[in-house]
């Protein structure tokens, strides 16, 4: 541990890291790239934007729900995201009556905004790295000879810590997060906002503009954005829904560049990556990619029935639109995954840099070949332990379990046998309650599209599974019994199909229902399995993934290194640049509105290409205001060599001021496997350009109450 912050330390003062690669942490970045980033074209201090004893650019950036990035416009707590972030919260707030999803919203004022229960922002409010301090602890400790109780001691330990720093910060959450798989450990201070209001969003025809067919690729033109107010007591503190709650009061927001952006620029993401896979061996990739592809068949089932539903009913379209495009999207990501690992040989790099590691450390002394010398093989030992779990997890969870019956009798029955095991419940009203939380998923459930989906996820999983995983359903022989004519009764008798069936079913009867005999048959094994995956994660591997990272850490000394992403806030810098996909083709670094009438010309009858006759009119008589570039046209959507990834999204991408420029929102199909590579050839950061966002909110929405609350700056210089 001493060793690593050492090491830490060296590395910090010698060189500062290159451009582009890299999620940096905030709190280092002074040292590891403070020199990098200022040759890049920074012209903020590193304080400026990471300051823990005055405010700084930080304090504008947020977690948006559970896994977007936000970040603070004016100083009245409006909040800028992508539209697939805000997607869900705009789905659920959609009616057949008030489509805001496929219509788009403005609120014209403050009274007009939508409470979006669920949706919560969080700032954080900061973070301390307290590894050496544990380890002291821990020294302290390990003389002490506690043996195996020395884990749960340590646990105590960080409890002591978190509880008080949860008395210095009240209305706040605290946690202890690792990085560097486990090397380093940091106190951090969150708070979220959860009164959280709709603002406005353009309909999914621009915010989704291309689909699935244009997600994870460049040329890209869509208008990926929505906006949300943060609502606080009168204090300012996150306090639960009220109508007296008033907008957040926000010192730190961003002002808003519109001179426009140009090749070689200074540009930086600030945001929260959620996962990423830098510090994995062959042998967790070559996992990954196996699960992967498990996916990807039974999704391909799944959607091909959800999309033919969507495309013949609008209904149907608005109420599975959220589930549609979740699943498309790691489905998507995947096959580019799958595709990059081949093209880049993503194994074979990895495989020789972890010969380059061996070497290495089989030329340290005989105490770091102890340390480290078994790491990759335990790695490995450890995934081909739960290989097999890990398959037989996979296909549960993505077909079987991937049945709405299924979640909807959980719901029901989970909650009310947690009642009748809790002595003194009361059990009936228990019953109720847990009828209720259904309500939810009855909102935006169609049976008749669930049942085709629950007979080609049963048969995907009979073709699929071996035979000792055979669903075990009360009076059926899964082996052998007809699939159709099993769901067609199952869907017929059970209760759990509609909200009036289960409001009058009693207890028993709900325990008798063949939907719940099939829940069982799905949990019991999908139960066991994910045990023995987990315990296979023991601390055997836990060690070994420490040891790894850290001898990695050692081994390039002097290079500064940054911890996978973890869902905390990073910064990543680099430059607008353009891209050669493949021999002889030069992409630009940015699309334009040709590129939108091309495309809707291009893919005519292709729901996913249609445009609004406003935007179409708009972009005919050339109406673009102040957010034309110097060029005339109206730049829609621009590249960057940030290193980001999913979580990312929403986040501000800021120039060499830290104004913003635009929003990050995708990767590039070439470059799929960047979550465990980073290729500085390739891959790209893909953000739609504010012009085309503000653009889209005055002309578009006709929102001028929502322009006239922002800073804009550089009107003068535009390039
Ligand atoms: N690929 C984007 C991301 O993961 C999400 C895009 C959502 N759009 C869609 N068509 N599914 O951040």
């Amino acid at each position: 541990m001493k060793k690593i912050l050492a090491t830490i330390a060296a590395l910090v003062m010698t060189v500062s890291a290159f451009a582009d690669e890299g999620m940096w942490l905030l709190p280092l970045i002074q040292k590891m790239n403070g020199k990098a980033m200022k040759e890049a074209g920074l012209k903020l201090s590193p304080k400026d934007i990471y300051n823990i004893n005055g405010s700084s650019l930080k304090d504008a950036i947020v977690q948006f729900g559970g896994g977007c990035t936000g970040e603070v416009i004016s100083g009245q707590g409006l909040v800028v995201t992508n539209h697939h972030c805000g997607y869900s919260a705009i789905q659920r707030l959609s009616s057949d009556e008030h489509n805001y999803l496929m219509d788009g919203f403005w609120a014209r004022t403050m009274k007009e905004e939508i409470p979006a229960p669920g949706l919560s922002v969080t700032f954080l409010v900061s973070m301390q790295d307290v590894t050496k301090d544990l380890a002291k602890i821990e020294k302290k400790l390990s003389k002490k000879n506690f043996g195996k109780q020395l884990e749960e001691l340590m646990e105590k330990e960080q409890e002591k810590i978190i509880e008080n720093a949860k008395k210095d910060n009240p209305d706040c959450e605290v946690e202890i997060q690792d990085f560097y798989n486990g090397n380093v450990l940091y106190l951090m201070v969150y708070k979220t906002y959860r009164d959280v209001r709709f603002v406005g969003a353009p309909p999914a025809s621009m915010g989704k503009f291309g689909g699935e067919t244009d997600n994870w690729v460049w040329p890209r033109h869509t208008c990926d954005f929505s906006m949300f107010r943060i609502y606080a007591d009168a204090q300012g503190n996150p306090a639960a829904y009220s109508e007296t709650n008033v907008p957040l009061r926000c010192e730190s927001f961003l002002k808003i560049s519109v001179a426009g952006v140009k090749e070689n620029d200074y540009a930086m993401v600030m945001g929260y990556p959620g996962s990423t896979q830098r510090y994995q061996t062959a042998a967790q990739l070559e996992q990954m990619i196996r699960t992967n592809r498990i996916r990807i068949d039974a999704r391909t089932i799944r959607q091909d029935i959800m999309w033919e539903a969507m495309c013949a009913d609008p209904s149907v379209n608005l109420k599975y639109a959220n589930k549609y495009a979740s699943s498309a999207n790691g489905w998507k990501k995947w096959q580019g995954e799958e595709l990059a690992f081949e093209n880049l040989d993503i194994i074979g790099r990895e495989k020789q840099k972890e010969a380059g590691l061996t070497n290495w450390i089989r030329s340290q002394k005989p105490e770091k070949i102890a340390e480290y010398g078994r790491a990759i093989q335990d790695i490995e030992a450890a995934v081909e332990k739960r290989k097999d779990a890990t398959r037989a997890m996979t296909l549960l969870t993505e077909a079987p379990a991937n049945i709405e019956l299924i979640s909807i009798c959980g719901t029901v029955t989970n909650s009310y046998g947690r009642a009748i095991a809790t002595p003194g419940a009361d059990s009936t009203a228990a019953l109720e309650n847990a009828k209720k939380a259904t309500a939810r998923l009855f909102k935006d459930y169609v049976a008749d599209l669930d049942r085709k989906e629950a007979s080609a996820l049963l048969k995907f999983y009979r073709d699929n599974a071996k035979p000792e995983d055979f669903l075990q359903i009360p009076g059926r022989d899964f082996a052998t019994m007809d699939i159709d004519a099993y769901v067609e009764d199952l869907y017929r008798r059970s209760v759990f199909t509609s909200p009036e069936k289960l409001a009058g079913a009693d207890a028993p009867t709900i325990l008798t229902d063949p939907a719940y005999n099939l829940f069982v048959a799905v949990m019991t094994p999908l139960m066991k399995y994910y045990t023995e995956v987990r315990a296979n994660q023991d601390e055997n591997f836990t060690k070994a993934r420490k040891s790894f990272t850290k001898a990695l850490m050692e081994w390039k000394d002097g290079e500064p290194m940054y911890p996978d992403a973890n869902f905390t806030m990073r910064l990543t810098y680099g430059n607008v640049l353009p891209y050669s996909p493949k021999d002889a083709v030069l992409y630009k670094y940015y699309s334009t509105d040709k590129g939108i009438l091309e495309k809707a010309k291009e893919y005519d009858g292709n729901p996913e290409f249609i445009i609004p006759e406003k935007l179409r009119s708009t972009l005919l008589k050339k109406d673009y205001g102040q957010w034309a570039d110097a060029d005339g046209s109206l730049h829609t959507c621009f590249l960057t060599n940030n290193d980001i990834t999913g979580g990312n999204s929403g986040s501000p991408v800021l120039n060499a001021k830290g104004e913003l420029i635009g929003l990050a929102f995708d990767g590039n199909w070439e470059s799929m496997s960047s979550d465990v590579m980073f290729e500085p050839d390739l891959q790209r950061c893909i953000c739609v350009d504010i012009r085309y966002v503000l653009f889209t909110v005055e002309k578009i929405g006709g929102a001028a109450n929502i322009i006239s609350e922002l800073t804009l700056v550089g009107n003068d210089k535009r390039k």
